[in-house]
């Protein structure tokens, strides 16, 4: 479970870039992170991958508060966290098996163990038999879903992905969405930030929606547009969060 409880983020005095956020998300829970460009969505991001500190507040991962998270033990818990990025940032020379393979790489990982996992993790994004092609002879849907794949393979206990589907078209974005979805209900919380609130509104996700840097809402968006004889109620969740 991840906990953030009043938590602000000040970069230059007197500007926050986040203020007084509280939230919780549980494991396997699908969360939506929307608000205008400068709303905090990235820095909300950096925060929870422990890239940066909350200036003000309490941020726990899995039980564990960030302010008492030793530098020592800063590898640890970035393993725990999957990052996917807009642009991607496969290595050109490398495989897709190799880019996914790196991350266990670097833990150390035994080769039969390893070569389980990246198959799996391959099957996990429906590219079986694709380990082989390199970055460049894979579609930028294609080259998401290997973002995607290097994301989880090291089992982590949340995905962050910030605006993942920025360079790509609608039908690609359905797709990275519904594989990030799909994701979530194996038991691995994500976190996306998007401007995208019509995929968000398909999806019917739980959505947080930031303005400047406070958070304004945290409720599960309508399937469709409102019924004959009044809207459809939009239930706010309650502390704790919602599962998926
Ligand atoms: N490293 C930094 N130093 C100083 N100010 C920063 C830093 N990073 C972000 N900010 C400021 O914090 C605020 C929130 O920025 P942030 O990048 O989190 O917004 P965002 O919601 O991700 O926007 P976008 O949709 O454009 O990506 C902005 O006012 C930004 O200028
Ligand atoms: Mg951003």
């Amino acid at each position: 479970m991840i906990s953030l409880s009043n938590v602000g983020k000040e970069y230059r005095k007197g500007q926050w870039a986040l203020r007084d956020v509280t939230f919780t998300i549980q494991k396997g829970e699908f969360v939506i992170l929307s608000g205008t460009s400068g709303a905090g969505k990235t820095t909300l991001m950096r925060l929870v991958s422990l890239e940066e500190r909350p200036t003000e507040g309490q941020l726990t991962l899995e039980g564990f508060a960030s302010n008492q998270i030793k530098k020592r033990q800063l590898p640890y818990f970035r393993r725990r966290i999957g990052l996917v990025f807009q642009d991607f940032r496969l290595l050109r020379d490398r495989s897709a098996y190799e880019n996914i393979a790196l991350v266990l790489r670097a833990t150390g990982a035994k080769q039969g163990s390893l070569h389980r996992r990246v198959i799996r993790a391959l099957a996990a994004v429906g590219l079986s038999g694709r380990g082989d092609a390199m970055p460049h002879e894979l579609s930028g849907g294609e080259q998401q879903r290997i973002g995607i794949a290097r994301a989880i393979v090291g089992d982590p206990f949340i995905v962050l992905a910030d605006e993942p589907t920025g360079n790509l078209d609608d039908a690609n974005k359905r797709e990275v969405f519904q594989m990030l979805k799909k994701i979530s209900s194996a038991g691995t919380a994500v976190l996306i930030a998007t401007h995208d609130l019509t995929i968000a509104r398909e999806m019917r996700a739980r959505t947080l929606i930031l303005d400047k840097g406070r958070l304004v809402r945290d409720a599960l968006q309508p399937a469709q547009a409102a019924p004959a004889g009044g809207p459809v109620p939009i239930r706010p969740i309650a502390a704790g969060g919602l599962r998926a």
